[in-house]
């Protein structure tokens, strides 16, 4: 089967800008080729920060775009959202038992669990003993089956010092669930705004850019807070015995032109 990651949109009010970049054309342009060259995917997970602010009118333009989007969608939030804008613009997303959006998609390749990371407004993350419960209660029910777990904020250090500060609060907590759990193939997380790989705890798991401004590797290498680089979204492949993460870094793909020489 196949899927297909994006993380961090930061809409804004329609119409409007953020370091140059009209962050909703850039979604809009990502779907559009998403669909183009991967509409057999099975479906699309975006892990959080949909909205730049929380603004009700993104998660209005956000609804109304992923209705003409025919890929089946799992929204998460993240820091820069909004819950209870988020909630009521999705009325239908899938919540637990304690309200928080975390939700759970079995499918014939194992267990899909997306997870609620939001702590407040502020940017650090949250995983609560409510969360935590959910999270050990479904690792127990998937009972060996594979598993892939969605997040917005990690839960270690990513040798970001900006993002390092404002990872996951109960990153050991959460280590100390998924350990033993060999059955978790892969995490997928966002908010670092950048493309990494990290082997953490026996568990593979990998970060994309942001579909808007990223966060430069070394901060002193921009004169700003933020860097246009190339923003991708992931395509994941999960075979019997492999996962295969490619990045498509779509929004800036161009012919090569003529070879010289
Ligand atoms: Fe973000």
């Amino acid at each position: 089967m196949k899927f297909v990651h994006v993380s961090d949109l930061h809409l804004l009010e329609p119409g409007a800008k953020a370091w140059g970049l009209d962050h909703a054309e850039r979604v809009d342009r990502c779907l559009d080729d998403i669909v183009k060259w991967h509409g057999d995917a099975a479906f699309c997970v975006i892990t959080g920060d949909l909205a730049d602010r929380g603004e009700p009118a993104a998660y209005a333009w956000l609804r109304e775009r992923l209705e003409r989007f025919p890929i089946k969608t799992f929204l998460l939030i993240g820091n820069h959202d909004d819950p209870k804008a988020f909630g009521e613009a999705f009325p239908d997303q899938p919540r637990d038992a304690n309200g928080f959006f975390q939700s759970r998609h079995r499918t014939e390749a194992g267990v899909f669990l997306f997870l609620d990371t939001y702590k407040g407004p502020t940017s650090e993350g949250r995983y609560c003993a409510a969360r935590q419960a959910w999270l050990r209660g479904e690792l127990e029910r998937a009972d060996g089956v594979p598993v892939w777990i969605f997040m917005h904020h990690p839960p270690f250090d990513v040798a970001l010092p900006y993002m390092d500060r404002i990872k996951l609060d109960e990153a050991r907590e959460f280590g100390e669930i998924v350990a033993g759990h060999s059955n978790i193939r892969h995490l997928f997380f966002g908010h670092i705004h950048r493309a990494a790989f990290i082997h953490w705890q026996g568990i593979p798991c990998t970060s994309l850019p942001a579909l808007s401004s990223q966060v430069p590797l070394v901060a002193e290498s921009v004169n700003s807070l933020y860097s246009l680089e190339p923003a991708m979204y992931g395509v994941v492949f999960i075979e019997d015995d492999k996962t295969i993460v490619h990045f498509d870094a779509g929004l800036d793909r161009k012919p090569a032109g003529e070879r010289d020489g």
